[in-house]
């Protein structure tokens, strides 16, 4: 049988996905994108131009893989109808979007995948799907698969390296997809990552690696005296004890709302769920130097090796802090406004969560968490469970 794949996005991750859907053996690749004149644009290219996926293998070979999609537009009604798999290769703002345009066109036993999905996503895809989502499996992804670049946009994209593997969860609901989307992805994306499957939906909501940007932008900046400075400040390797500390404890306080979970619902088991320390003693123990303490894995991760901080070009070679980045601008609707909505509906206090909270929004000049709850006037545009009405572990249970 046929199947026809519906890449959403038009950036690096959209591009990489779309190539190597077309290249998969008897699947139709479509491509929605709905970015300014993004469609039309790459629509055009390629009606002169091949389409390229170059490949950086681990053997340092280089691969070309040539497909092209066969449709590229940005009207849901051409694009969606008859696809049966659905994948979001976008950042996390732009996903509401999407889901209110293939709305219409979804049917029952479609895959709709976050790639990634990043937290809230089930809760999104539900709000706006509503009892169609019930139909459909809804999987998400922790990240993208690799990392990729667009070297000549519509034309060109670079795969610079696959990860080992990717975590991801799937709510089944009432659908019936075989073979499971999962490894339909899987064969699609090739040998690698190796897709992993967690034990529900939450899991990667609390392994999220989006709680690290904001703590350590908080230690940073937090006492900035508004300056413009000569050097970008590393973010990794310039990394202080308050810093780490402040990271380490959100990290505790994300553990303890995974363990008081499963004690009041043993049904939501959270295995996968560690202290940070662990994912970077485990996931880098080929580049971490010293893994004595969070602080010590991280300043010497080489991984990490010149990272800096997000800064803005203040003029006369100086810089100041980009508080934009999607390090605030995204790590915190979709990344720890949800974790803290979690902690609030386990009963678990998160102090230093909130503190990093209150401090991030002042900077994204949003209000999304007064004192310890999630009642600023913002939280509705993060994708907290509250912002969805949810009241309780039980209304986390209902999507499952
Ligand atoms: P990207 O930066 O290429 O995404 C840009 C695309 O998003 C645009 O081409 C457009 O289609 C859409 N977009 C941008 N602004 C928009 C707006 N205002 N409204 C609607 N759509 C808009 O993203 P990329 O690189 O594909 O990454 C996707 C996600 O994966 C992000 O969350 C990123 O953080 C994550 N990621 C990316 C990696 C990479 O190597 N590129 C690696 C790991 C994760």
């Amino acid at each position: 049988d046929k199947l026809t794949v519906c890449v959403c996005g038009g950036g690096n991750g959209a591009h990489a996905m779309a190539g190597l859907a077309a290249a998969h053996p008897g699947t139709e690749a479509r491509v929605l994108t709905l970015f300014q004149d993004e469609a039309p644009r790459w629509a055009n290219i390629m009606k002169e131009e091949n389409f390229t996926i170059q490949q950086n293998k681990p053997d340092k070979s280089v691969v070309h893989i040539k497909a092209k999609p066969a449709l590229v537009t940005k009207d849901a009604s051409q694009a969606v109808p008859g696809a049966n798999i659905i994948i979001f290769c976008v950042p996390a703002f732009a996903h509401a979007q999407y889901f209110k345009a293939i709305e219409p066109y979804v049917y029952p036993n479609t895959a709709i995948i976050g790639l990634p999905g990043q937290p809230g996503f089930e809760f999104q895809c539900f709000d706006v799907l509503k009892d169609k989502a019930r139909q459909c499996a809804i999987l998400s992804y922790e990240s993208l698969p690799w990392a990729c670049r667009i070297l000549e946009f519509g034309k060109l994209v670079e795969i610079l390296g696959a990860k080992d593997s990717l975590m991801g969860s799937e709510i089944k609901g009432k659908s019936q997809l075989k073979p499971d989307p999962a490894k339909t992805l899987q064969a699609m994306l090739g040998e690698h990552p190796v897709l992993k499957m967690a034990h529900n939906y939450l899991e990667p909501y609390l392994m999220t690696k989006s709680i690290v940007h904001p703590p350590l932008m908080y230690g940073r900046w937090k006492d900035w005296d508004g300056q413009p400075m000569a050097e970008k400040p590393l973010f990794y390797q310039g990394l202080d004890e308050f810093g780490a500390g402040s990271l380490s404890t959100v990290s505790d306080e994300v553990l303890d709302t995974a363990r008081a979970i499963t004690k009041q619902k043993p049904e939501l088991d959270l295995p996968h769920v560690e202290h940070l320390l662990e994912w970077y003693r485990q996931d880098y123990r080929e580049t971490v130097k010293d893994p004595t303490s969070l602080l010590t894995a991280m300043r010497t991760n080489t991984a990490y090796n010149g990272l800096v901080h997000p800064m803005k070009d203040a003029g006369n070679g100086k810089w100041v802090p980009d508080f934009g980045y999607r390090y605030l601008a995204e790590d915190i609707p979709f990344g720890l406004v949800v974790t803290k909505g979690l902690a609030l509906l386990a009963g678990v206090p998160t102090p230093e969560t909130d503190r990093v909270l209150a401090w991030c929004q002042d900077k994204l000049g949003k209000e999304f968490i007064v004192g310890s709850e999630l009642k600023g006037k913002d939280m509705t545009s993060s994708r907290a469970p509250q912002a969805y009405g949810f009241k309780s572990l039980d209304d986390l249970m209902a999507l499952m």
